[in-house]
């Protein structure tokens, strides 16, 4: 029988998991703090290896914490043989980010001491994942377009060189700062359904490559961290601005899901994503690529019918992954690798979450409420 005093929260709505200093959401005002920062005042002025500092730390880096991390980083950016094995071997038939998945987990095996749990130890592991996965991103990237793998250049920032490995060409200052940006805002958000599933794993006293595999694994689906690329396909699909409106009625008559709005937590608009359409118009004026300024057209006209359908009556603003499809493109960073990219970015929230959390660890176990029949009798296979 069927427990009749049971809430169930679906999705865990609405459950606090744990106590934490890293992030805050006001979803009911739109604003996002990583460690007591506004989002705004990072993306702005800091940079994604600062960022991951802080994250990681608790505190911005003073000139030679910054210093030492930053080489720290340059130091772990090539990744072993067998991981280009792997991408030569899978890039022609697998998505991007299941080969980033299997990636990570072949890492684990390049680890010296896995008994070694100490602090050190787990953050040493968190700056070889921050600093390779970029690496294998791009390398990826490459084999998909049937180019040269490029070796990372150690004068270039994290996220500068990862689109140099990526398209063969050192960013300009717009590019750099564009990507360091989508880097930044994917950095850290809360207990959201990927830092969970780390946190899951990692609950277990599995090690970090586990848990941060856990996560890879969680953000693929479009719900999460598969949106923007899902979002830029239908921007494709409108094709032209002109069909934008008759595009989303469609959508919506057909009870669709326009991919790139809505939020379980931010019932306002996703601050991220204003800071992503902010620096994109900005991008704009310097740039002249027709195809992007359709992308960015279709994105304006579809947002402003969803305010109108939507927004204001039930509280689906755009979310982060809305603008990146254009913003991305913009730089040449194909829809394929926007997941993967993702990943390579929130790695250091996933890190972070999990070194805070093993703090004060506790296993997950909720509960299910069962449904089904008891006491059902066994009858032998020949006689079923
Ligand atoms: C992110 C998301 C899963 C959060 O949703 P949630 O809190 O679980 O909300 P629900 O799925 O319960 O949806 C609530 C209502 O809003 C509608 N809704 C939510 N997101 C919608 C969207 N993107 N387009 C159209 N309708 C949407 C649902 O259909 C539902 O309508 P109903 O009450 O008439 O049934 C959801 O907004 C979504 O699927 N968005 C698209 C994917 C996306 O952009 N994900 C990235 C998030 S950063």
């Amino acid at each position: 029988m069927a427990d009749t005093n049971v809430t169930i929260s679906k999705g865990l709505e609405g459950i606090y998991i744990a106590d934490t200093k890293l992030c805050k959401i006001d979803g009911t005002n739109g604003k996002l703090w990583y460690r007591g920062y506004p989002i705004e005042a990072l993306a702005d002025s800091s940079n994604y290896e600062e960022v991951a500092f802080l994250l990681l730390h608790g505190h911005l880096p003073t000139k030679s914490e910054y210093e030492i991390f930053v080489k720290k980083l340059v130091d772990e950016r090539e990744v072993p043989d067998a991981i280009e094995e792997i991408v030569a071997e899978f890039s022609g038939r697998t998505h991007p980010n299941d080969i980033l998945r299997t990636c990570v987990s072949v890492l684990s095996s390049y680890d010296t001491d896995m008994e070694d749990k100490s602090v050190e130890a787990n953050e040493e592991r968190a700056i070889k994942l921050i600093a390779k996965m970029p690496t294998i991103v791009a390398m990826i990237g490459r084999y998909r377009q049937g180019k040269p793998v490029i070796r990372p250049l150690a004068k270039l920032s994290h996220t500068a060189n990862f689109l140099y490995m990526l398209t063969g060409r050192e960013p300009d200052k717009e590019a750099a700062k564009l990507i360091d940006l989508m880097f930044i805002l994917h950095a850290e958000h809360g207990s959201n359904a990927s830092t969970f599933s780390t946190l899951v794993t990692g609950s277990t006293l599995a090690d970090v490559y586990a848990s941060v595999v856990a996560g890879i694994s969680t953000l693929r689906g479009p719900l999460h961290g598969g949106a923007d690329e899902a979002a830029l396909k239908m921007m494709r699909a409108i094709g032209e601005p002109d069909n934008t409106e008759k595009y989303i009625e469609d959508a919506l008559a057909g009870k669709q899901r326009i991919m790139g709005f809505g939020h379980r937590v931010y019932k306002a608009y996703d601050p991220r994503a204003k800071i992503v359409y902010n620096y994109l118009k900005i991008f704009m004026k310097k740039t002249t690529d027709p195809s992007v300024e359709k992308l960015l057209e279709i994105a304006i006209r579809a947002e402003k019918l969803m305010e109108e359908k939507l927004s204001k009556t039930k509280g689906i603003w755009p979310n982060i992954d809305f603008f990146s499809g254009p913003l991305y493109t913009g730089i040449d960073v194909p829809s394929d690798l926007f997941t993967p990219v993702f990943a390579s970015a929130r790695v250091v929230g996933w890190c972070a979450h999990l070194f805070e959390y093993w703090q004060n660890n506790r296993l997950f176990r909720p509960l299910d409420n069962y449904t089904g029949e008891l006491d059902v009798k066994y009858v032998p296979i020949d006689r079923r």
